[in-house]
């Protein structure tokens, strides 16, 4: 058997964030470091359901230690992301791990708040923001780790450098494989940057494979594709749980032998199943200049954000 949710080193002690806890990934990557000791902060863009997952979660631990809060935080408002920041560090003051995770896929065209794209909005913009405003909070932390959830949908992405918000031309699967290179693309430049002024923080990317969670229905719904519907139904047998596709985000966050600048996903049929191991990039992915030239990019849209309010 590989690497599993067994293996998780104690986490008593340990300040961690999750964004998008409540459902899916976030929700397995919570329960699992909660009952390793950790006090899990899930950042959800909805009180309700993030409120009935904490509740489920808090009633099945087994972990006398740490505990599970939950924070507002909708990654698609850039005000909401600074708020979140804020709270965390006039509530805490410190932050050990962020698991940069919420994602959504392939919706019909929308806008974030501040009118970027919903998913290169949702997925990187905002993670981004996040990043930057809790590194702070991080520096000097005991083994600090960022880690950004991206796809195997980074292989087939490409950045429309003209036009990244989908505004002369717009497809829902290229608009989410950009945002998912964008992903693995920011975990690799901050691994540079954190490098470069001596930084102990690492920075990893990982990716889940195939999963059963709610993103394929959200999309589906959104959509309305008895098409994509139906092609997901014939592809379930591929899909692992939830709690499977969780792992290689939980060895990025915790695994020892985990280093700055790696990127981890399942180690079977092509990295849609199993257990985690390392992955090479999306090629993409691997040329430094891209990656700068993409994190300029967003910070030029991250700080124009606020003005188009
Ligand atoms: N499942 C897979 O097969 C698969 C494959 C490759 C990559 N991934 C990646 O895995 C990550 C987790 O997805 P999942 O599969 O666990 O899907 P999921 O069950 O749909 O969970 C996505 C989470 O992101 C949250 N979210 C969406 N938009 C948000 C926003 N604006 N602000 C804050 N949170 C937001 C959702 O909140 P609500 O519940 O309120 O909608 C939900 O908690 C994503 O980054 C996804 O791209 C998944």
């Amino acid at each position: 058997m590989g690497w599993s949710a067994a293996d998780i080193p104690d986490q008593r002690g340990r300040l961690v964030l999750v964004t998008g806890a409540n459902s899916g990934l976030g929700l397995e990557t919570t329960r699992a470091l909660h009952a390793h000791g950790a006090t899990v902060l899930m950042a959800c863009r909805n009180r309700e359901r993030g409120e009935t997952a904490r509740r489920i979660l808090t009633d099945q631990s087994v972990s006398m230690e740490g505990g599970i809060e939950l924070l507002d935080l909708d990654l698609a408002d850039l005000e909401s992301v600074d708020r979140c920041a804020q709270t965390i560090r006039q509530r805490f003051g410190r932050l050990d791990l962020l698991i940069n995770n919420a994602g959504v896929m392939a919706p019909p065209r929308q806008c974030s708040r501040q009118g970027h794209e919903l998913q290169f909005a949702t997925n990187h913009l905002g993670h981004m923001a996040l990043t930057r405003a809790l590194l702070p909070l991080m520096e000097g932390q005991p083994d600090a780790r960022v880690v950004t959830v991206t796809s195997g949908a980074q292989y087939f992405g490409r950045i429309a450098w003209e036009d990244p918000n989908g505004e002369q031309r717009y497809d829902r699967w290229q608009a989410y494989g950009q945002s998912k290179l964008a992903n693995v693309m920011f975990a690799l430049e901050l691994d540079r940057q954190l490098r470069d002024r001596g930084s102990s923080i690492r920075s990893l990317a990982a990716h889940p494979g195939l999963a059963r969670t709610n993103l394929q229905p959200a999309s589906v719904s959104a959509n309305g594709s008895r098409l994509e519907a139906q092609a997901y139904r014939l592809m379930d047998p591929l899909f692992q749980t939830a709690a499977m596709g969780a792992l290689p985000q939980l060895h990025a966050a915790t695994a020892g032998s985990a280093q700055s600048g790696q990127h981890y996903g399942p180690s079977r049929l092509g990295g849609l199943r199993g257990y985690p191991k390392r992955q090479r990039v999306a090629p993409a992915a691997e040329d430094p200049q891209q990656r700068e030239r993409l994190w300029d990019l967003s910070l030029k849209l991250i700080e124009a954000g606020p003005a188009l309010r």
